[in-house]
């Protein structure tokens, strides 16, 4: 893994989209996608740019169940609003959160994951270290499957709804090994919140119990993160 750290968010997330768009051009076609508040800058500095996505698909890592892609908290809207609208992609993939049987669309969008093997995937992370909506304790083997989202999450997504009671309690999710599949991971984590967290990943700790902590075994990880090193820290 290789880390960089900032001191300023802008010139992270500068970083960021030199990261994605050198992928690109050094010839990246499959892109898997991340979403929530540390991707927002990250989508509207990509909007900035003449990157061109249009000969590019995108697998988006989760999406809530019961949420239609019109519901402005879908995940498919989320990527419309911030990207999409402004950067096409040939082709862009979700999860459907309105599927009648679940089992089946955890299968079909493996399957479309297994067929377009990523060339790169975006990630953030839970501060319980979870990495698209797999939570502590999610298999390193597992594919793509159902979730019933911790309540830690559900409250830190509440920020996006009315309240948390209206943030659904399932949700599609790529595996941990559909993500590490991707030949070139990029994970940004951004601010204090993600610190312990991030410190333990950085610590090489291997375990499920940390869900990006599989990540230390990936041959091709950069972390960037604002986080800089505590004067306690070697
Ligand atoms: P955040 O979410 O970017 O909103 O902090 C990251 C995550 O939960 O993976």
């Amino acid at each position: 893994m290789k880390l960089e750290r900032f001191s300023s968010k802008e010139d992270l997330y500068t970083r960021a989209v030199d990261i994605i768009v050198n992928a690109k051009n050094d010839g990246a076609t499959t892109f898997g996608l991340a979403t929530g508040g540390t991707m927002e800058p990250l989508y509207a500095k990509i909007c900035e740019t003449d990157a061109d996505f249009t000969n590019c698909m995108s697998f988006n890592l989760d999406e809530y169940v019961g949420l239609s892609a019109k519901h402005e908290q879908s995940y498919a809207y989320y990527m419309y609003k911030h990207l999409f609208h402004h950067k096409p992609f040939k082709e862009s993939h979700l999860p459907n959160g309105l599927a009648d049987n679940p089992t089946e669309e955890a299968a079909r969008y493996e399957s479309l994951l297994q067929q377009y093997p990523l060339d790169f995937q975006l990630l953030g992370i839970g501060q319980n270290g979870h990495i698209g909506f797999n939570e502590p304790g999610t298999s390193f083997d597992s594919l793509t499957h159902l979730v019933t989202l911790e309540e830690s999450t559900r409250q830190a997504n509440a920020r996006f709804f009315d309240s948390v009671d209206e943030v659904p309690t399932e949700a599609y999710t790529m595996g941990i090994q559909s993500i590490i599949r991707a030949k070139c991971i990029l994970l940004i984590a951004v601010g204090e919140a993600k610190r312990t967290v991030l410190e333990r990943v950085l610590a090489s700790e291997y375990t499920e119990a940390v869900p990006a902590s599989v990540l230390t075994k990936h041959p091709n990880v950069i972390i960037l993160t604002d986080l800089q090193k505590e004067e306690n820290e070697q």
